[in-house]
């Protein structure tokens, strides 16, 4: 072969990296077969809208096409970010100005989008520890360098996150989930949110606020949003992934005017405009006033799937095991002894028909071995037990290993 000839040789960019590893992961973990899966946040796919749903497609072929099947603009359909708009006063009591909120695709998108805009190779990037994979890899995706901030069962420490900030160069960013945690479950107490916010007030740093399971609440304490305490200073990301059906593939941002314009911009350098179509069903569903009685119905199901968890897990899993109770979302957090590692378990646990996430992916730093996430939204009460009853007895086993 001559030197004209010789095939390419693709001399990947630095940040591709690791890229993606942990989700293709997961998503591998994701298809249903013998496997009882706790694996993947995923909604159950009995919530999905579907009779509305048929309707609505109905319409969006015939008389609204020229509407739904075109581009829009990049910030998102004018109707749907009004409705967006109104549907957040509703929830939260306060109201994003028109410049202040966009549309995109997805929750990820818009922790990509925000990466984008305010992350440069080496800043630093607060989470809590453990904290949502996806978040993890869109910062250190762009060279960003992600530490994490310790948490207790009230929510991220306000004296941990004061030493944070101070201990290098000011962070650019501190991401959160104040709601039902992505991986633990866990939700904050309403005055751990106010001491969260006055630290990052205090010494100027931003905060993205993720909610994608805030709408997911099995009962209603109070939970003030971050963004509704500092608009000035919190950005918050929501998607419909979770509320409505991941296949729509559609968030949003709300944050002070210039962020989101920023936002807007970068992403006119990737997809230009989230889907028309998955846009127009939001603000049709939204508009239409079929969210609220959908989400009743979405959080009673997790609920009983909840304590169907919490059930199994005190019948099942050995001595030495602790886990978190949630009271809304999809996940529950198991933590085994020391001494127990959780990937290499994996594939005993395939062997044994149960699959759920290694805990260890989930940390920005030094990952720990010996926890576990498990999603029970999609999993039925039956399959939980048996799921559970597996678990236990793999756990039971590798406990004995590691004396
Ligand atoms: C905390 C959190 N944020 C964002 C997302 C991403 O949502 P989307 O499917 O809308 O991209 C997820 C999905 O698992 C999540 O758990």
């Amino acid at each position: 072969m001559t030197a004209e000839s010789a095939p390419p040789v693709y001399r990947f960019a630095r940040r591709t990296e690791g890229a993606g590893d942990g989700v293709s992961a997961i998503l591998a973990l994701a298809e249903p077969g013998e496997t009882i899966t706790f694996s993947g946040g995923f909604p159950a796919p009995e919530t999905f809208p579907t009779k509305v749903l048929g309707g609505l497609l109905g319409e969006a072929v015939g008389p609204a096409a020229p509407v739904a099947l075109q581009y829009t603009a990049t910030e998102g359909l004018a109707s749907l970010r009004s409705t967006l708009r109104s549907w957040i006063s509703a929830g939260q009591g306060a109201k994003p100005a028109d410049d202040e909120l966009m549309v995109t695709s997805g929750g990820i998108e818009a922790l990509s989008l925000l990466a984008r805009c305010l992350v440069d190779p080496g800043d630093r990037v607060l989470t809590e520890s453990p904290t949502y994979l996806g978040a993890i890899t869109a910062f250190t995706g762009l060279e960003g360098r992600v530490e994490g901030v310790a948490t207790d069962h009230e929510g991220l420490d306000p004296v941990a996150l004061e030493e944070a900030i101070l201990a290098g160069a000011l962070p650019k960013l501190l991401y959160v989930i104040p709601d039902f945690q992505n991986p633990t479950g866990r939700w904050w107490t309403a005055e751990r949110r106010r001491a969260v916010v006055e630290v990052c007030r205090r010494h100027g740093v931003p905060v993205a606020e993720d909610v994608a399971y805030r709408e997911l609440a099995f009962s209603p304490e109070e939970r003030p949003s971050l963004w509704a305490l500092a608009p000035e200073l919190v950005v918050q990301v929501g998607t419909f992934s979770k509320i409505f059906f991941p296949g729509v593939r559609l968030g949003w941002a709300a944050g002070v005017p210039a962020l989101i314009g920023a936002m807007v911009a970068a992403k006119q350098n990737s997809d230009q405009c989230a889907g028309g179509l998955g846009q127009w069903l939001v603000e049709r569903y939204l508009g239409g006033d079929h969210l609220e009685p959908h989400l009743q119905v979405a959080r009673a199901l997790y609920a009983e799937r909840a304590a169907a968890l919490q059930e199994a897990l005190a019948r099942h899993l050995p001595e030495g095991c602790t886990w978190t109770r949630p009271a809304g979302g999809f996940f529950s957090w198991v933590s085994a002894p020391g001494g127990v590692d959780t990937v290499a378990l994996v594939p005993e646990a395939q062997r044994r028909g149960v699959a759920y996430v290694p805990g260890a992916p989930f940390f920005p730093g030094r990952a720990e071995a010996r926890h576990l996430r498990l999603s029970y939204s999609r999993t039925n009460p039956e399959q939980i037990d048996e799921g559970i009853r597996r678990l236990g007895c793999l756990l039971s086993d590798a406990i004995e290993e590691a004396r």
